[in-house]
C-alpha cells in the first residue's frame, strides 16, 4: 500500500509546480540580496551634498561697499565693510543655533539664552561656547558678492575689492 501511494501520480504534486516555487523563491532571494547590496553601497554616498546649497548670491557688491553694515535677514549674515575690505559675520547664536540681534554697545546678543558677544563676535557672556562664526565672501563672474555659508574663515579675513 504504501509503496502504491509513491508511485502513483494521483498522490504527488505535479513536479512542474514544485520547480516553480523553487525556482521563484530563489530569484525571489537573489533580488532581495541584489537591492540589499544597491542599498548598503550607496550608504556612503550623500542625498544631499550641503556644498550645493552652501554658496549664496548676495546682489551687486557697490552696496554692500558703501554700508558699513548690512543685515541680510534671508541667510542670517551681517556684512561689514572697512578700510580693509568686506567681511561677513553669521548672525546664528553658537549654543542653540537662535538668531542674534545687535545691542547697544555694537555688540550682539542672543534673545533665547542671554548669550552676548562684543562687536567682533567674541562670547561676553554665556552660554554660547564659541564665538560667532566668520564667512567666507567672494565675488561671482557677474560682480556679485557671494557668501559661503559652510566656509569658516578668520575675523582678519577681507575680501578686498
Ligand atoms: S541659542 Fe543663543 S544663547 Fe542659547
Amino acid at each position: 500500500m504504501n509503496n502504491e501511494l509513491q508511485t502513483n501520480p494521483r498522490f504527488q504534486a505535479p513536479p512542474q509546480r514544485r520547480d516553480f516555487l523553487g525556482i521563484a523563491s530563489m530569484w525571489s532571494a537573489v533580488v532581495a540580496l541584489g537591492v540589499a547590496t544597491l542599498g548598503a553601497l550607496r550608504l556612503p554616498m550623500p542625498s544631499v551634498f550641503p556644498e550645493s546649497d552652501s554658496r549664496a548670491k548676495l546682489g551687486p557688491l557697490e552696496p554692500f561697499l558703501a554700508t558699513a553694515v548690512t543685515v541680510v535677514p534671508k541667510h542670517r549674515i551681517w556684512i561689514y565693510a572697512d578700510s580693509d575690505g568686506l567681511y561677513a559675520i553669521s548672525a546664528v547664536c553658537t549654543h542653540l543655533g537662535c538668531i542674534v540681534s545687535k545691542s547697544e554697545d555694537g555688540g550682539f546678543f542672543c534673545p533665547c539664552h542671554g548669550s552676548r558677544f562684543d562687536a567682533g563676535g567674541l562670547v561676553t557672556a554665556g552660554p554660547a561656547p564659541k564665538p560667532l562664526t566668520y564667512l567666507e565672501l567672494t565675488v561671482s563672474p557677474d560682480g556679485q558678492l557671494v557668501v559661503d555659508k559652510q566656509k569658516e574663515t578668520t575675523a582678519e579675513t577681507r575680501l578686498s575689492v
